[in-house]
C-alpha cells in the first residue's frame, strides 16, 4: 500500500466548532499567545494559563468529528494512511484514524512541569492548581508552548520522507518546525492543500490546491485519488 501522509492544523477541527488560532476571529485574536501559551506566561500566572486550557478541554469534550476527519478514515481502504495533527485535540482518534502523531501535544493529557517525560489522562475536564504528579510538582497541559522542544519532530520528519502523497489540511502553516515538513516531502512526490484561504506554500512545493473547507476539500480529494464518488 502507498503511504498517505497529512498534517493536519486547527481548520481541519473547524467545523467541528473549535476555533482555529489565526483566522478572524481565531483564539489568538482574544488572547495574548504569549500569556497563555509560553513558559513565562505559566510562570507568570498559571492560573491564566490552566483556566485557558481548561476551558478549551471542556469545550472540546462537547464537540465531535467531522467528514473531514471521516474522510480521512475513509482513505485507510486505499492507503497506508498516517496523521501528523498540529492540533492538541483527539478528534482524528475519535473518529477512528489508526495512526495519529501529535507535534503539539494532547489537551486531554497533563503533563508534570517538572518531567514533561510523566504525562497522565485527565479525567473530566479539568487540571486544578494543586494537582500534582507522582514527584509532587504542579500538573500542568500536556501542550507544547512557544519556544518549547517539539520532540515530535523526529518521527514526523521520518514519516514525511516515507510518503507517496502529502496532503495538508487546515493549516496556516506559520508556526515552525511544524510547517517545515514541508521540506521533507520527497520531490515528486504529488502534494494536495486542503483550505478555503490561500496559504503560502513554499516556492519550491509544486501543490495542487483545493480551496474548500475541510468537509468538502477532502470529499474532492478521495474523489480525485480513487474515484470514489460520495
Ligand atoms: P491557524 O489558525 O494558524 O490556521 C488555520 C488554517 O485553517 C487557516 O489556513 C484557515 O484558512 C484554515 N481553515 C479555517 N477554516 C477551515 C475549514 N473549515 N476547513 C479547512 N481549513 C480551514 O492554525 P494552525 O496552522 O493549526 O500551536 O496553527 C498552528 C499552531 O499555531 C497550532 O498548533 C497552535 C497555534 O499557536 C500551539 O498552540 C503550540
Amino acid at each position: 500500500m502507498k503511504k498517505l501522509v497529512v498534517l493536519s492544523g486547527a481548520g481541519i477541527s473547524a467545523e467541528s466548532g473549535i476555533r482555529t488560532f489565526r483566522d478572524m476571529g481565531g483564539l489568538w485574536e482574544e488572547y495574548d499567545i504569549l500569556e497563555v501559551a509560553s513558559p513565562q506566561g505559566w510562570e507568570n500566572n498559571p492560573e491564566l494559563v490552566q483556566n485557558f486550557y481548561n476551558e478549551r478541554r471542556k469545550q472540546l469534550l462537547g464537540c465531535s468529528p467531522n467528514k473531514g476527519h471521516y474522510g480521512l478514515v475513509d482513505l485507510e481502504k486505499y492507503y497506508d494512511v498516517e496523521i501528523i495533527t498540529q492540533n492538541v485535540d483527539d478528534l482524528h482518534e475519535r473518529a477512528g484514524s489508526k495512526k495519529v502523531l501529535h507535534l503539539h501535544g494532547e489537551l486531554l493529557k497533563a503533563q508534570s512541569s517538572a518531567d514533561p517525560e510523566l504525562v497522565y489522562e485527565i479525567d473530566g475536564w479539568e487540571i486544578k492548581m494543586g494537582d500534582t504528579c507522582e514527584k509532587g510538582s504542579q500538573l500542568r497541559p500536556n501542550v507544547v508552548w512557544f519556544g518549547e522542544p517539539v520532540p515530535a519532530m523526529i518521527p514526523a520528519m521520518e514519516i514525511t520522507r516515507q510518503s507517496d502523497i502529502f496532503v495538508v489540511v487546515g493549516t496556516s502553516l506559520n508556526v515552525y518546525p511544524a510547517a517545515s515538513l514541508l521540506d521533507y516531502v520527497p520531490r515528486g512526490v504529488p502534494v494536495y492543500v486542503i483550505d478555503p484561504e490561500d496559504v503560502s506554500v513554499p516556492f519550491n512545493v509544486n501543490a495542487e490546491v483545493i480551496r474548500e473547507k475541510a468537509a468538502k476539500g477532502v470529499e474532492i480529494l478521495i474523489e480525485k485519488l480513487t474515484g470514489d464518488k460520495k
